[in-house]
């Protein structure tokens, strides 16, 4: 399967390939990047997103407090699982897994998105908390241009590419869970680090009242229990106003109420103004029984006490009407020197300087991360190489040995003309066997062996260089009365380079033992031939599974009193006699089989070298049809051809073989 994927890219042209690369690219950072800038705002005001959810609650006829712990959870399960989804896409973690559940997850918000646009049941979804307020129509147009590039991404996931190896992902998963979990916790905590809703600090509530241009600002309010406006009075102060914001009593922590009623204490010796606010239809009494509160309260909006702090309760100090610094009820100020120093850390650290601080918190181990999985990856790329190359040259060295060792083996395509042709007919023969070879240069040694009365004309006619001359029989004489004999110096002195001897044909009819054989061997390497000594079995031999034990034996006969030197100008030639002539020839792996054997007999008489340095050609009904296949085997150097090389282009056929 991956393999045919593979194989599909491979087949794509450049161009297509780059579009692919490009698109994939695009879709992973436009999916993954808002998840994560979705995920991460969700994790930076958790409150804001659980006060969605109770819009949403509400538009379905449920009454549910953004304070309650399933709604808490499922917003930090939300943050956590959109922030993952995000870093997963971008590192190319789990591409697989990451796209299926990615494309679920956008169905899911754009099946709700649809509803929302449909029903309005809120003005917006929430999607990226109140750093970025999207209406309901351009949510549902984010969503299903995120719904269709998922959809692609699943089907391209592979495409995705992986900025961190297979083996060093858990790093990232785990420290992008930590963060995000650990923000989403440190938030419901504290306060978020970077406040984007209204009433954030440095907001001027007595501006905005006067002027009305902050539409959510300037629509504060705060009555005192009798129904009397309060609100002026908070604006208007030029000393500092704490207000402890309780939206919701009975959900509201009273553990630090000690710390609480100190701080009061202390307003009171600095005549500081202090206020709960609480909204309307809250039952302060409560409070007072739990805590022994003893300053004023004061009614607002629930949302606007839930923007003005993201606690319950949390507390406000506001300075000449304006928002200066606010706590969680979690890190209450206890002294002056703790008010001055929150207030002056509040109004330098703007909330884009929180985010660039949380993200260099976030990216620097992270980057780290991925720059050590680099370094591993590398390492290990560079022992891989460096092994593979080890390899490479192994399998270099090998071949050229191979090479040499078989460039030194000589092949040969010879021709055994027998007792066929008169001098003209063998001459034009020769002739044209000339012209043919000397046009298209063959790739092996050529040698035609001609009756004696040919040899001295045709070595007038052929180009030495391109084809050898042999004969195929000498006496086992050097000279002398033997009638009707001829010597190897005779044939020598006709210009012939080759011998053939041992043929089966003068085995069988002219009986020549192993013994004449050896003569005749020695007077031609005296003479200066070069002698290509048949050898094979007969068909009852082969039958009898006898064909090495022969074989071995003609060897020995005639061949092995030679020393290495002289066995250096011997070619073989296997012609199972059974194949000779007769149009049945041995198989390739038959031939291949027995061509093997003779070479290990000769590397244990002559040596390893001598046996690979030793031309063995085969012969018996070889063909222009079966030559290429037995001239493949590794130990068949060529062939000793009898009824194809009487034509001259089936002797060219063969001797092309080797092309
Ligand atoms: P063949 O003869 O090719 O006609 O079988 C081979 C030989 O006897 O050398």
């Amino acid at each position: 399967m991956e393999t045919q994927q593979l194989a599909k890219v491979e087949r794509l042209s450049p161009l297509r390939r780059w579009g692919r690369f490009v698109l994939v690219r695009l879709c992973v950072l436009l999916v993954g990047g808002t998840f994560i800038v979705s995920g991460f705002s969700k994790a930076l005001d958790p409150q804001g997103m659980c006060l969605k959810l109770q819009a949403y609650a509400a538009a379905w006829g449920w009454h549910v407090s953004p304070d309650a712990l399933p709604v808490r959870t499922a917003t930090g399960l939300l943050a956590i699982l959109e922030f993952l989804l995000g870093i997963y896409l971008l590192l190319g973690i789990r591409r697989y897994f990451a796209t299926r559940f990615t494309l679920l997850l956008t169905l899911a918000l754009t099946l709700l998105t649809t509803y929302i646009y449909i029903y309005s049941p809120v003005a917006d979804c929430g999607c990226f908390g109140a750093i970025l307020t999207l209406s309901n129509g351009q949510t549902l147009a984010k969503n299903v241009v995120l719904l269709l590039c998922s959809l692609y991404l699943c089907f391209r996931s592979r495409d995705i590419r992986r900025l961190i190896s297979e083996k060093n992902q858990w790093g990232a998963s785990i420290w992008s869970f930590l963060f995000v979990c650990g923000l989403t916790l440190w938030t419901y905590h504290y306060l978020p680090r970077a406040d984007f809703a209204p009433f954030s600090v440095g907001t001027d509530l007595r501006k905005a009242l006067e002027t009305g241009q902050d539409e959510q600002v300037a629509s504060f309010y705060a009555l005192t229990a009798e129904g009397e406006d309060a609100t002026l009075a908070l604006a208007t102060d030029t000393g500092r106003t704490f207000l402890l914001t309780l939206p919701d009593i009975p959900r509201a922590d009273d553990g630090n109420n000690d710390r609480l009623n100190d701080l009061h204490d202390l307003c009171a010796d600095r005549h500081w103004q202090f206020y709960a606010l609480t909204a309307e239809g809250q039952d302060f009494s409560q409070w007072n029984d739990r805590t022994g509160a003893t300053y004023p309260v004061l009614v607002a909006d629930e949302s606007q006490l839930r923007a003005l702090a993201r606690s319950n309760p949390g507390l406000v100090m506001l300075h000449d009407g304006k928002v200066v610094a606010k706590w969680s009820c979690n890190n209450l100020p206890e002294t002056e020197t703790d008010i001055a120093a929150a207030e002056k850390q509040q109004k330098e650290q703007t909330r884009w300087d929180a985010i660039k601080h949380l993200a260099t918190l976030y990216l620097l181990p992270l980057i780290i991360w991925l720059l050590l999985d680099n370094l591993y990856v590398g390492s290990r790329f560079l022992k891989h190489w460096h092994i593979r190359r080890k390899i490479k040259l192994k399998i270099q060295t090998h071949k050229t040995t191979l090479n040499k060792q078989q460039s030194m083996r000589k092949k040969i395509v010879a021709g055994n003309w027998k007792m066929n042709k008169n001098l003209q007919e063998g001459v034009a023969l020769a002739k044209e066997l000339n012209e043919v070879l000397t046009a298209d240069r063959p790739n092996c040694g050529v040698v035609i062996c001609t009756p004696f009365i040919h040899l001295a004309t045709v070595s007038g006619v052929i180009d030495h260089s391109v084809i050898g001359l042999g004969a195929e029989n000498c006496a086992n004489k050097a000279s002398g009365a033997y009638t009707g004999e001829v010597s190897a110096e005779m044939v020598k002195s006709t210009g012939a380079e080759y011998v053939i001897l041992g043929h089966s044909e003068r085995r069988a009819y002219y009986g020549e033992t192993p013994e004449i054989l050896k003569e005749k061997v020695n007077l031609a390497l005296e003479n200066g031939l070069k002698v290509i000594f048949c050898i094979g079995e007969v068909l009852e031999e082969r039958e009898a599974g006898k064909q090495n034990e022969v074989v071995k034996a003609q060897l020995e006969g005639s061949l092995f009193d030679l020393t290495a030197e002289q066995f250096a100008n011997v070619v073989l030639a296997y012609e199972p006699v059974w194949a000779i002539g007769t149009g049945k020839t041995a198989t390739a792996d038959q031939a291949e089989e027995m061509h093997a054997f003779i070479r290990t007999t000769i590397a244990e008489k002559f040596g390893a070298e001598a046996a690979e340095n030793t031309t063995i050609l085969y012969g018996g009904s070889c063909k222009p049809s079966n030559a290429r296949e037995l001239f493949a085997k590794p130990d068949v150097d060529g062939g000793l051809i009898g009824g194809a090389s009487l034509k001259a282009p089936d002797f060219k056929g063969i001797i092309d073989a080797w092309k």
